[in-house]
């Protein structure tokens, strides 16, 4: 197996997601011991061979239930990796209109919740004495969106994910750089617009603005987190790679 993972343990919050469930399907067939910890995905879960765990990752005592629980029943977690995206019924609406609660809400959960899952797992892993996080950020934690591709379309870039989003790249290189003498290293993957049967002229707009001219497909944005997650990458820390067809370079 290219990356090595045979038998180590690797648990994906958020792994029965869109993104997720490439991730978790791949890291089974790589021979991880996936564990997927979520909101709900019991059923993919099954049908993949994977493991289960309830999960909200903004809730310390759920955060610390699972930890715990895995050290039971493995006795190590090699790697973590956060691809969960809490989200409040009101993330489309537009900076105008947004009420501030929202924000600070849509903050709590999704990069509370990221910084919470990172100090937990880099605590048990500086423990164990290695481990390997990896955090999703976007496009959007690195340059600021672009309106046009939503004209016309109920979509807008919710107000509050680029500083979730550029918080996550922060905080990862943060914890990178504190962890890295226990061998925790820390990196972040930040994926281009997946394709979901979004507004027709969104995905057109869309894809005229990337380089390679269409969105991505969610198995292409499994390999660097693979790459991530194995052993093969142990001089790699605090990096944030880009999977978004281009949408950055020019
Ligand atoms: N889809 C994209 O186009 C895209 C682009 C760039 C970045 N991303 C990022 O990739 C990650 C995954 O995106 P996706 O499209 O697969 O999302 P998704 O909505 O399809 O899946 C997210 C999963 O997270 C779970 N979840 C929600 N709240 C949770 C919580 N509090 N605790 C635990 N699990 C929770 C959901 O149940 C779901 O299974 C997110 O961080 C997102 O911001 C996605």
């Amino acid at each position: 197996m290219a990356y090595d993972l045979k038998d180590e343990v690797v648990v994906i919050a958020g792994g029965a997601g869109l993104i997720g469930k490439a991730l978790s399907k791949a890291f089974a067939e790589e021979g991880a011991k996936v564990v997927i910890a979520s909101k709900e995905g019991k059923g993919f879960a099954q049908e993949i061979g994977a493991g289960f765990h309830e999960l909200d990752i903004s809730d310390e005592s759920s955060v610390d239930r699972l930890i715990k629980d895995m050290d039971k029943g493995h006795g190590k977690i090699d790697v973590f990796i956060n691809c969960a995206w809490p989200k409040t019924d009101d993330w489309m609406t537009n900076v105008e209109e947004v009420k501030f609660k929202s924000i600070l809400k849509n903050l709590e959960m999704h990069l509370g919740g990221y910084w919470l899952c990172c100090q937990r797992f880099a605590l048990y892993m500086k423990k164990q004495g290695h481990g390997r996080i990896i955090n999703f950020s976007s496009t959007q934690g690195v340059v600021a969106p672009n309106f046009s591709v939503y004209e016309g379309t109920k979509m807008t870039s919710p107000p509050a994910y680029p500083l979730i989003k550029g918080g996550i790249i922060m905080m990862t290189k943060y914890f990178a750089t504190y962890f890295a003498k226990h061998n925790v290293r820390v990196n972040s993957v930040s994926p281009g617009g997946v394709y979901n049967d979004q507004d027709p002229d969104f995905v057109k707009r869309y894809s005229k603005l990337t380089p390679l001219g269409r969105m991505a497909k969610a198995e292409e944005i499994v390999s660097p987190v693979l790459m991530l997650a194995s052993k093969k990458s142990s001089y790699m820390t605090g990096e944030n790679i880009m999977v978004d067809g281009g949408w950055t370079t020019w």
